[in-house]
């Protein structure tokens, strides 16, 4: 029975591409590589310290991917001017549908387990039209292990008092979806980025012999993974998780 949500935050509640505009204008022509290699890089950097035994926080992590990043394209940046390109990351967009359909959703506790470190994630949400409709905001910082490592999916009974099977997952990324689904919660899947339309951008690179990075990235992040843990509803947009088998409608 579901008696709670749970909500990824970057990528899933908002949108990690609103970086863009901030590292083009830094940048000027080399916005959407940043974008992309940043990204990538902040979620293997993520992986490889929990396997290391090496945890930083998110906002390290962050950091010294976005670091990385300007190295590899042979960009200079002053430590102070990399504070201020990550800092974009506590201010990210939500996606145009995730007030109102958390707001559908309020006959259910509703809380975040995010990698964010609890000040990027306190400053993300609390500057977000958001706010009010999250109960608890959990950092894998307590866990000091990063999702999808189980020490961090175990966060959420331990806090919130709910069995994972009692649990409702909410992901767009794909390595999170089927670490949530290896730990034991239900697990929906937003499907953001069509599988025909990666498809269909591909065909195009193929055609004009440039692959642009936003493709590229989407091609590696945005599908689901192979790994065998399948979630168990997939839908298009948050908007839809009110109408999924079993949810009670919103409270009044
Ligand atoms: C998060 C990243 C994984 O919010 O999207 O935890």
């Amino acid at each position: 029975m579901t008696k709670a949500f749970v909500f990824d935050a970057y990528g899933t509640l908002f949108d990690v591409q609103s970086v863009a505009d901030a590292t083009e204008a830094a940048f000027p022509g080399h916005g959407d590589i940043i974008t992309q290699i940043w990204r990538m890089k902040q979620l293997e950097y993520s992986w490889l310290r929990s396997l290391m035994g090496a945890y930083e926080d998110f906002w390290a992590v962050t950091r010294q991917s976005l670091a990385y990043t300007l190295g590899v394209l042979g960009l200079e940046a002053s430590p102070a001017l990399i504070d201020e390109i990550a800092e974009t990351y506590n201010s990210l967009t939500p996606y145009p549908e995730a007030e109102a359909a958390l707001a559908a959703l309020s006959a259910y506790p509703r809380a975040i387990l995010s990698n964010g470190s609890p000040a990027m994630l306190d400053a993300l949400v609390g500057r977000s039209p958001l706010a009010p409709h999250i109960g608890a905001i959990l950092s894998v910082d307590a866990a000091g292990a990063f999702k999808p490592d189980p020490r961090a999916y175990a966060l959420v009974e331990a806090r919130l008092g709910v069995k994972p099977a009692d649990v409702v997952f909410v992901s767009a990324n794909g390595f999170d979806i089927a670490g949530a689904k290896r730990f034991g919660f239900r697990v929906a899947r937003i499907a953001r980025v069509p599988a025909a339309a990666v498809r269909a951008e591909i065909g195009k690179a193929a055609q004009a012999g440039l692959l642009p990075p936003a493709t590229f990235y989407k091609a590696l992040r945005t599908q689901l993974e192979g790994l065998g843990f399948a979630p168990d509803f997939e839908v298009a947009s948050l908007s839809e998780l009110a109408r999924l088998p079993g949810i009670a409608p919103a409270a009044h």
